[in-house]
């Protein structure tokens, strides 16, 4: 299969690529960081196509990136968007340029590209697309709100686009993750709720071929959060493991 991974040096995104990589798919990769890119290259071998690196908060870049992609993959049959970045919550409430760059990064940036690739597997009729949101979207908490608004922003995108594309045979899925062990995550506390990227990459790699397309990786997170969701703001706000920074 044809597989185009849209930020591709992510650690989750590599574990996802390893696996594509093993079951022999071909890749083509866009990311930001040429070096982090070549290594991923090197391990990926031969199934490594090609690859284009871009700032992708730079639109102006997207065509020539699309461009690239489309002269070694004309035909698509996984997207998946894996980019994000989790800056520094209180700052975001203090400084509006921070709360700005979230909403770019984690929102614009996605549908930016989103957009044109969507219409892409539109016309060819046929393909999947999967993105990783988060389960930080389900319900604003003090600790991360501004990056959770972001994302739970693309989740309502995914769920029209989702509609939209229903009987074209593009199908989009939404990949509501918890917490993962990666840089994003480097100064946080880890527990038990924290998985591994080899997990996470190998639950998504295997929901692109079932028909549920909300996925909460790992899958206890639906339970999870339905709680979280359903909790009334009075019993939310005693919860302090929930409702405190
Ligand atoms: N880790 C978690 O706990 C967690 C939980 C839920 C959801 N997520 C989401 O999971 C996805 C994967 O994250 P991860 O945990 O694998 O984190 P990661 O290893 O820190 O990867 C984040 C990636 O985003 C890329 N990126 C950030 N800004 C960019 C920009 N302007 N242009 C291009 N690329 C940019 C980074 O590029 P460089 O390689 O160039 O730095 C990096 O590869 C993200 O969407 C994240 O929001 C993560």
């Amino acid at each position: 299969m044809n597989v185009v991974i849209v930020g591709a040096t992510s650690t989750v995104a590599q574990a996802m690529a390893v696996q594509f990589a093993a079951r022999g798919d071909r890749l083509f990769c866009l990311a930001r960081n040429e070096q982090k890119l070549e290594k991923l290259a090197e391990k990926l071998s031969q199934t490594y196509t090609g690859g284009f690196c871009f700032d992708f908060n730079d639109s102006e870049r997207i065509e020539e990136a699309l461009a690239a992609l489309y002269n070694v993959m004309p035909i698509i049959d996984i997207v998946i968007f894996a980019h994000g970045e989790l800056l520094d919550q209180q700052l975001s409430e203090h400084d509006s340029s921070v709360a700005r760059k979230t909403f770019e990064v984690n929102l614009l940036s996605v549908l930016e590209i989103l957009i044109p690739l969507s219409n892409h597997l539109e016309q060819q009729g046929r393909g999947k697309i999967g993105v990783i949101t988060s389960v930080a979207g389900d319900r604003g908490r003090p600790r991360n709100y501004t990056y959770g608004a972001a994302k739970g922003a693309l989740s309502l995108y995914l769920q029209g686009l989702r509609s939209g594309l229903w009987g074209s045979g593009v199908a989009v899925y939404d990949f509501k993750m918890g917490p993962v062990d990666t840089p994003m995550t480097v100064d946080h506390e880890k527990n038990f709720s924290f998985s591994t990227p080899e997990k996470v990459a190998t639950i998504m790699v295997n929901a692109l071929q079932k028909k549920r397309y909300t996925v909460y990786v790992p899958g206890y997170w639906a339970w999870v959060m339905r709680v979280v969701r359903l909790l009334p703001e009075a019993l939310f706000q005693r919860l302090k493991f929930l409702s405190a920074r």
